[in-house]
């Protein structure tokens, strides 16, 4: 993509936000009980990316739609995303998001739980605001999203206390937990819009891939970001003990005693913040940073590959613009 359709696709982007910013925030602000909704708004207003809305929105556009006829279903996404983020802090403890404290820390673990159980609820309830025909197979990817996410995250919390685990299961694991929340976003876009299958599909396989080179990344992110702008405490996943894409590649190339320091992170669960530096330096010595890189570039090709079964308009060259800007991403 040129520079000047690069920029010219950020700043849609950026306006969008902002609108999309000031309904989102505003959704919650008289429901009662407060005791519910306050936590509601609180999630829902931290900020955040919004990537998934924007995959609903784009990839309707690509469809020939306009925003305003999914854009309740954009919102929709975003409240799934956030039930699943709420949910996430509790089972990873962590205590920061977006900047600012995990939900389950500014309040506790049962506002935590039920604020993510009406995320959920009220997630279906803006999806149907936008669906007219099709309602079983769009109502169905929508409710098969979220059954993988909790597969993934399942896997996710196994495979922290499993000796081995393969870079193929973790891949199965990063598919279930993101890639497919980002897929049925696309798949949702399209049906909206009575798209044909081939065209959902491409646009799935889009989101899919995306969503894999996504996941990569945040691994990736969790070790060499910044937190004031990733917004999360930096080695999280160290310290829980997580089977990142860079923990097991780093297993795969270690020597012999590296190997035997890696065991004895799994043995424990995890290290300590104050050996977050030391291994972010093996990492450093064993290339992974570097393999991960490649495998964000690798994922973000195939999800690109996929946009040219689709016809040329400006909302297929938003996805392209969108799939480009965040391999650079820092937040
Ligand atoms: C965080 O998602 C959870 C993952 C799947 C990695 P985002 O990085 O999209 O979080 P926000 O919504 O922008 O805060
Ligand atoms: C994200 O995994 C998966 C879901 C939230 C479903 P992470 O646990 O890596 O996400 P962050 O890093 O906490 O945002
Ligand atoms: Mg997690
Ligand atoms: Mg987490
Ligand atoms: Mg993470």
């Amino acid at each position: 993509m040129k520079d000047q359709a690069f920029v010219k696709y950020r700043k849609v982007y950026l306006s969008e936000l902002k609108s999309f910013e000031n309904v989102i925030s505003k959704l919650f602000i008289n429901d009662e009980p407060r005791s519910l909704y306050e936590p509601c708004s609180y999630t829902i207003q931290s900020g955040g990316k919004r990537i998934r809305p924007f995959l609903v929105l784009f990839s309707a556009k690509a469809m020939g739609g306009k925003f305003s006829d999914v854009y309740n279903a954009a919102i929709a996404v975003e409240l799934l995303h956030n039930f699943t983020l709420v949910h996430d802090d509790i089972m990873d403890n962590s205590s920061k998001r977006r900047g600012r404290a995990t939900l389950h820390k500014k309040y506790d673990n049962n506002v935590a739980i039920l604020t993510g159980d009406n995320l959920n609820a009220l997630a279906y309830e803006y999806l149907l605001k936008d669906v007219k025909n099709n309602a079983k197979g769009i109502l169905s990817t929508f409710t098969q999203g979220i059954i993988e996410v909790c597969e993934g995250q399942s896997l996710d919390k196994e495979f922290e206390s499993r000796r081995t685990v393969s870079i193929t299961e973790y891949k199965t694991m990063i598919y279930k937990k993101t890639a497919a929340l980002a897929e049925m976003c696309c798949s949702v876009g399209a049906q909206l819009m009575n798209a044909n299958v081939k065209h959902v599909k491409a646009l799935a396989n889009y989101g899919k891939n995306l969503g894999m080179a996504f996941q990569i990344q945040d691994d990736l992110l969790d070790i060499i970001g910044k937190e004031n702008e990733f917004g999360k405490k930096i080695g999280s996943d160290l310290i829980e003990g997580k089977k990142t894409y860079l923990f097991l590649r780093a297993l795969e190339k270690a020597n012999k005693d590296e190997k035997k320091l890696f065991y004895i992170v799994i043995k424990n669960k995890g290290i300590q913040q104050n050996e977050v530096e030391r291994f972010k330096r093996l990492y450093e010595k064993l290339g992974v940073i570097e393999d991960a890189k490649k495998e964000i570039v690798h994922y973000t090709n195939i999800a690109l590959k996929n946009l040219s079964a689709l016809p040329d308009n400006e909302g297929k060259n938003m996805l392209v613009w969108l799939a480009n800007s965040l391999i650079n991403r820092t937040t």
